[in-house]
Protein backbone atom coordinates (compact mmCIF):
# COMPACT_ATOMS: atom_id res chain seq x y z
CA UNK A 1 0.00 0.00 0.00
CA UNK A 2 1.28 3.31 -0.78
CA UNK A 3 1.17 5.82 1.96
CA UNK A 4 3.25 8.87 -0.21
CA UNK A 5 5.96 8.30 2.06
CA UNK A 6 3.82 7.90 5.92
CA UNK A 7 4.94 4.43 7.50
CA UNK A 8 2.53 2.84 9.53
CA UNK A 9 3.03 0.19 11.68
CA UNK A 10 0.89 -2.11 14.22
CA UNK A 11 2.32 -2.95 17.81
CA UNK A 12 -0.74 -4.55 18.49
CA UNK A 13 -3.95 -4.52 20.25
CA UNK A 14 -4.73 -0.52 19.29
CA UNK A 15 -1.22 0.60 19.51
CA UNK A 16 0.40 2.21 16.29
CA UNK A 17 3.35 3.94 15.19
CA UNK A 18 3.70 6.21 12.37
CA UNK A 19 6.63 6.96 11.19
CA UNK A 20 5.75 10.65 9.10
CA UNK A 21 7.58 11.72 6.12
CA UNK A 22 9.55 14.46 7.71
CA UNK A 23 11.03 11.87 10.08
CA UNK A 24 8.95 11.93 13.17
CA UNK A 25 7.53 9.32 15.10
CA UNK A 26 4.04 9.51 16.54
CA UNK A 27 2.22 6.92 18.62
CA UNK A 28 -1.38 6.10 18.66
CA UNK A 29 -2.32 4.79 22.31
CA UNK A 30 0.59 3.85 23.97
CA UNK A 31 0.88 0.55 25.45
CA UNK A 32 3.92 -0.98 24.30
CA UNK A 33 6.06 -2.74 26.79
CA UNK A 34 3.48 -4.60 28.84
CA UNK A 35 1.30 -5.28 25.28
CA UNK A 36 1.48 -9.18 24.94
CA UNK A 37 0.68 -8.69 21.23
CA UNK A 38 3.25 -6.10 20.76
CA UNK A 39 6.66 -8.35 19.57
CA UNK A 40 9.94 -7.85 21.75
CA UNK A 41 12.24 -5.93 19.31
CA UNK A 42 9.06 -3.60 18.74
CA UNK A 43 9.26 -2.75 22.74
CA UNK A 44 11.94 -0.24 22.57
CA UNK A 45 11.60 2.66 20.47
CA UNK A 46 14.30 4.89 19.15
CA UNK A 47 12.75 8.17 19.98
CA UNK A 48 8.81 9.01 20.15
CA UNK A 49 8.02 12.62 19.18
CA UNK A 50 4.00 12.56 19.64
CA UNK A 51 1.48 10.33 21.93
CA UNK A 52 -2.16 10.23 20.89
CA UNK A 53 -3.92 9.00 23.46
CA UNK A 54 -7.67 8.11 23.03
CA UNK A 55 -8.68 7.45 26.48
CA UNK A 56 -7.26 6.07 30.18
CA UNK A 57 -7.57 2.29 30.15
CA UNK A 58 -4.80 0.50 30.88
CA UNK A 59 -5.18 -1.26 27.66
CA UNK A 60 -4.34 2.31 25.87
CA UNK A 61 -2.00 3.89 28.07
CA UNK A 62 -0.75 1.70 29.88
CA UNK A 63 3.24 2.42 29.00
CA UNK A 64 2.14 6.25 28.60
CA UNK A 65 3.94 7.26 31.75
CA UNK A 66 7.11 5.56 31.26
CA UNK A 67 7.32 6.58 27.49
CA UNK A 68 6.87 10.14 28.82
CA UNK A 69 9.87 9.66 31.14
CA UNK A 70 12.21 8.39 28.67
CA UNK A 71 11.59 10.45 25.28
CA UNK A 72 9.67 13.65 26.60
CA UNK A 73 7.21 14.35 23.71
CA UNK A 74 3.85 15.75 22.67
CA UNK A 75 1.36 14.31 24.65
CA UNK A 76 -2.22 14.90 23.14
CA UNK A 77 -5.17 13.94 24.53
CA UNK A 78 -8.26 15.33 26.92
CA UNK A 79 -7.91 18.19 29.47
CA UNK A 80 -8.28 15.48 32.21
CA UNK A 81 -6.62 12.60 30.83
CA UNK A 82 -3.42 15.52 30.02
CA UNK A 83 -4.25 16.64 33.49
CA UNK A 84 -3.58 13.22 35.35
CA UNK A 85 -0.10 12.64 32.90
CA UNK A 86 1.28 16.17 33.86
CA UNK A 87 0.83 14.90 37.66
CA UNK A 88 2.87 11.65 35.99
CA UNK A 89 5.65 13.63 34.92
CA UNK A 90 4.43 14.80 31.37
CA UNK A 91 5.52 18.30 30.42
CA UNK A 92 4.79 19.23 26.40
CA UNK A 93 0.85 18.36 26.51
CA UNK A 94 -1.30 19.54 24.35
CA UNK A 95 -4.72 19.15 25.45
CA UNK A 96 -7.84 19.42 23.24
CA UNK A 97 -11.20 18.58 23.43
CA UNK A 98 -13.59 16.63 20.44
CA UNK A 99 -14.17 18.85 17.20
CA UNK A 100 -10.85 20.69 17.65
CA UNK A 101 -8.25 20.41 15.12
CA UNK A 102 -4.64 21.35 16.09
CA UNK A 103 -1.44 21.30 14.59
CA UNK A 104 1.45 18.97 16.36
CA UNK A 105 4.98 19.48 14.60
CA UNK A 106 4.02 18.07 10.82
CA UNK A 107 0.79 16.92 11.50
CA UNK A 108 -3.14 17.98 11.86
CA UNK A 109 -4.88 16.20 14.82
CA UNK A 110 -8.52 16.30 15.24
CA UNK A 111 -10.21 14.96 18.06
CA UNK A 112 -13.48 13.33 17.66
CA UNK A 113 -16.10 11.11 19.60
CA UNK A 114 -16.08 7.81 20.43
CA UNK A 115 -18.79 6.34 22.31
CA UNK A 116 -16.83 4.50 25.34
CA UNK A 117 -16.19 5.00 28.74
CA UNK A 118 -12.81 6.18 30.18
CA UNK A 119 -11.50 5.91 33.80
CA UNK A 120 -8.18 6.12 34.71
CA UNK A 121 -6.85 3.15 37.41
CA UNK A 122 -4.07 4.45 39.39
CA UNK A 123 -3.28 2.06 41.92
CA UNK A 124 -6.16 1.49 44.13
CA UNK A 125 -7.88 4.99 43.31
CA UNK A 126 -10.04 5.15 39.86
CA UNK A 127 -9.99 8.87 38.62
CA UNK A 128 -12.42 10.93 36.15
CA UNK A 129 -10.52 10.41 32.77
CA UNK A 130 -12.77 12.88 31.01
CA UNK A 131 -14.04 10.86 27.87
CA UNK A 132 -12.98 8.45 25.43
CA UNK A 133 -12.04 9.78 21.74
CA UNK A 134 -10.73 9.08 18.42
CA UNK A 135 -8.55 11.14 15.91
CA UNK A 136 -8.36 12.03 12.89
CA UNK A 137 -4.89 12.50 12.10
CA UNK A 138 -3.80 14.92 8.69
CA UNK A 139 0.03 14.05 7.06
CA UNK A 140 1.63 16.76 5.46
CA UNK A 141 1.34 14.76 2.18
CA UNK A 142 -2.39 15.11 2.70
CA UNK A 143 -3.29 11.38 3.54
CA UNK A 144 -5.97 11.31 5.88
CA UNK A 145 -6.46 8.44 8.66
CA UNK A 146 -9.00 7.65 11.18
CA UNK A 147 -8.22 5.72 15.00
CA UNK A 148 -11.49 5.36 16.31
CA UNK A 149 -10.10 4.35 19.39
CA UNK A 150 -12.41 1.84 22.06
CA UNK A 151 -16.07 2.42 20.39
CA UNK A 152 -19.05 0.89 19.91
CA UNK A 153 -20.58 2.50 16.05
CA UNK A 154 -21.97 5.15 16.10
CA UNK A 155 -24.26 7.06 13.85
CA UNK A 156 -22.07 10.59 13.74
CA UNK A 157 -19.49 8.70 12.01
CA UNK A 158 -21.27 9.78 9.18
CA UNK A 159 -20.45 13.44 9.96
CA UNK A 160 -16.77 12.37 10.40
CA UNK A 161 -16.57 10.85 7.01
CA UNK A 162 -18.53 14.41 5.35
CA UNK A 163 -15.81 16.60 6.91
CA UNK A 164 -12.65 14.63 7.17
CA UNK A 165 -13.05 11.51 4.32
CA UNK A 166 -10.05 9.70 5.79
CA UNK A 167 -9.01 7.26 3.11
CA UNK A 168 -7.61 4.65 6.72
CA UNK A 169 -9.64 3.59 9.16
CA UNK A 170 -8.42 2.14 11.89
CA UNK A 171 -11.82 0.09 13.73
CA UNK A 172 -11.89 -1.95 16.98
CA UNK A 173 -13.95 -5.74 15.64
CA UNK A 174 -12.78 -7.87 19.06
CA UNK A 175 -16.12 -7.42 20.87
CA UNK A 176 -16.74 -7.59 24.23
CA UNK A 177 -15.52 -3.90 25.00
CA UNK A 178 -15.83 -2.25 21.88
CA UNK A 179 -17.49 -3.34 18.53
CA UNK A 180 -17.58 -6.62 17.14
CA UNK A 181 -17.72 -7.22 13.58
CA UNK A 182 -21.30 -6.74 12.97
CA UNK A 183 -21.20 -3.43 13.69
CA UNK A 184 -17.66 -2.33 12.62
CA UNK A 185 -19.61 -3.77 9.29
CA UNK A 186 -21.99 -1.05 9.77
CA UNK A 187 -19.31 1.31 10.75
CA UNK A 188 -17.84 1.10 7.04
CA UNK A 189 -20.65 1.75 5.56
CA UNK A 190 -21.23 5.16 7.13
CA UNK A 191 -17.29 6.09 6.97
CA UNK A 192 -16.75 4.65 3.19
CA UNK A 193 -12.78 4.69 3.55
CA UNK A 194 -10.92 2.88 0.91
CA UNK A 195 -8.94 0.76 3.33
CA UNK A 196 -9.87 -0.65 6.87
CA UNK A 197 -7.16 -1.96 9.51
CA UNK A 198 -8.86 -4.28 11.78
CA UNK A 199 -7.77 -3.78 15.71
CA UNK A 200 -8.33 -4.52 19.39
CA UNK A 201 -9.11 -8.32 18.93
CA UNK A 202 -7.66 -11.67 19.74
CA UNK A 203 -5.38 -10.08 22.42
CA UNK A 204 -7.16 -11.52 25.31
CA UNK A 205 -9.67 -14.39 25.08
CA UNK A 206 -13.09 -12.31 25.45
CA UNK A 207 -11.92 -10.55 22.28
CA UNK A 208 -13.65 -13.08 19.71
CA UNK A 209 -13.73 -10.98 16.59
CA UNK A 210 -11.89 -12.08 13.70
CA UNK A 211 -10.24 -9.81 10.63
CA UNK A 212 -12.31 -12.92 8.82
CA UNK A 213 -15.23 -12.33 10.05
CA UNK A 214 -15.61 -8.93 9.44
CA UNK A 215 -13.92 -9.24 6.00
CA UNK A 216 -17.13 -11.31 5.21
CA UNK A 217 -19.32 -8.29 5.99
CA UNK A 218 -17.59 -5.75 3.89
CA UNK A 219 -17.18 -7.24 0.66
CA UNK A 220 -15.43 -4.41 -1.77
CA UNK A 221 -13.65 -2.88 0.97
CA UNK A 222 -10.30 -3.49 1.66
CA UNK A 223 -9.36 -5.21 4.79
CA UNK A 224 -6.19 -4.41 5.69
CA UNK A 225 -5.22 -6.95 7.73
CA UNK A 226 -1.42 -6.02 9.75
CA UNK A 227 1.00 -8.37 11.51
CA UNK A 228 2.02 -7.05 14.93
CA UNK A 229 5.60 -5.42 13.74
CA UNK A 230 5.28 -4.94 10.13
CA UNK A 231 4.63 -1.74 8.28
CA UNK A 232 2.78 -0.60 5.80
CA UNK A 233 3.95 1.93 3.54
CA UNK A 234 7.11 3.13 2.98
CA UNK A 235 9.85 6.04 4.04
CA UNK A 236 10.71 8.39 1.02
CA UNK A 237 14.97 8.16 1.57
CA UNK A 238 15.83 11.98 0.31
CA UNK A 239 19.63 12.55 -0.78
NI1 LIG B 1 -11.18 1.01 26.67
MN1 LIG C 1 -9.40 -1.13 25.03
Amino acid sequence: MNLNGVQLTWLGHATFRIDTPGGRIIIIDPWIMNNPACPPFEKKPKHVDVLLCTHGHGDHIGDAVEIIKQHNPQVVGMPELCGWLEKKGAKQTAMMNKGGTQKIGDIKVTMVHADHSCGIQDGDQLIYGGEACGYVVEFENGLKIYHAGDTNVFGDMAIIRDLYAPEIVMLPIGDHFTMGPREAAYACKLLRPKAVIPMHFGTFPVLTGTPRDFQKLVPGIEVVTMTPGVSIGQLVTTG
